[in-house]
């Protein structure tokens, strides 16, 4: 792996986990560990220890892309990692594909869609705060070391917008995201998957009698739990305190005519609670 050059972002890690990140520049840093000179990581590699004035030693690594959401600024709450992972993947983000996001809030979404999709393709996300939509695309610019070309930022309520193409993908993290269904099902094309995350399982219920509304189907709907555990020489066992929820994720494909997808056979089983299941065996 090359070593570390001047205006790179670098992760100082702390022998207890601690981390901070920094911009290699001209400049000192401190913390309780002590100083230490930012111009003395270049040349250094991934993995190496800085020490510090007080004698602590700091791991350096680049930051991973949930070190950089962790520690970019926040104008609004943020998707946490664990549903942002599951939120690409179930929605089946590729390098090429058209993808609407909105709201774009702290840019958080924004960012991993981006990087999942390589430089190709394009992705427009419209925010109706324009304070959140510079926020976003500072930090944007900050991961990206610019803004990529492929994105673009529309100031617009989500109600009002008309955007004239076929999306491959939509992803939704709106308070109210059922008043926009009928606009997705417009933007969306057929095939398409619309991916939403809520933090209230109302919004949930809502959302789904709209999608079934407005022409989307196999809709499911799950919620993931990470819990953490401590494990060192002595102890292998759940840490006490967890993040226990953070959202419902909603996926649904936008099928062929509106009410096309209303018989309940044609919902996809994954989700469904063990006994529906072992009915279809
Ligand atoms: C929770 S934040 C999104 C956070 C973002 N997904 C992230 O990971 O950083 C919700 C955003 O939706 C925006 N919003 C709310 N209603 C909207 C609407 N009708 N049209 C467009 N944006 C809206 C808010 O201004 C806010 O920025």
């Amino acid at each position: 792996m090359s070593k570390f050059q001047a205006g790179e972002w670098v992760l100082l890690t702390s022998q207890k986990g601690k981390k901070w990140l920094v911009k290699i520049e001209d400049a000192s840093y401190s913390s309780h560990l002590g100083g230490i000179k930012l111009g003395d990581i270049v040349g250094m590699e991934e993995g190496d220890r800085l020490e510090t004035t007080k004698g602590a030693k700091l791991l350096l690594f680049r930051p991973t892309l949930e070190d950089f959401l962790f520690n970019m600024k926040r104008y609004t709450q943020i998707i946490y990692p664990k549903d942002l992972s599951a939120m690409v993947f179930h929605g089946d983000v590729y390098p090429g594909c058209t993808v609407i996001e909105t709201g774009i809030g702290s840019g958080a979404l924004a960012i991993t869609l981006l990087r999942a999709m390589c430089g190709r393709g394009r992705l427009i996300s419209i925010e109706k705060r324009l304070e959140f939509a510079q926020g976003a695309r500072d930090n944007i610019s900050r991961y990206f070391g610019g803004n990529p070309e492929n994105h673009t930022i529309i100031v617009a309520d989500i109600q009002d917008v008309a955007i004239d193409c076929q999306a491959d993908r939509i992803f939704v993290d709106l308070p109210e995201p059922w008043h926009a269904v009928a606009n997705f099902s417009r933007m969306l094309r057929m095939g398409g998957l619309l991916v939403s995350l809520s933090p209230n399982v109302g919004q949930v219920q809502l959302m789904y009698r709209e999608l079934k509304a407005n022409g989307f189907g196999n809709i499911i709907n799950f919620e993931l739990i990470r819990r953490d555990w401590k494990v060192d020489q002595m102890r292998a066992r759940p840490f006490d305190r967890m993040v226990a929820h953070t959202g419902f994720i909603t996926i649904a494909k936008r099928v062929a005519a509106p009410g096309a997808a209303e018989e309940p056979a044609e919902e996809s089983t994954e989700g469904v609670d063990l006994e529906d299941s072992a009915e279809e065996l």
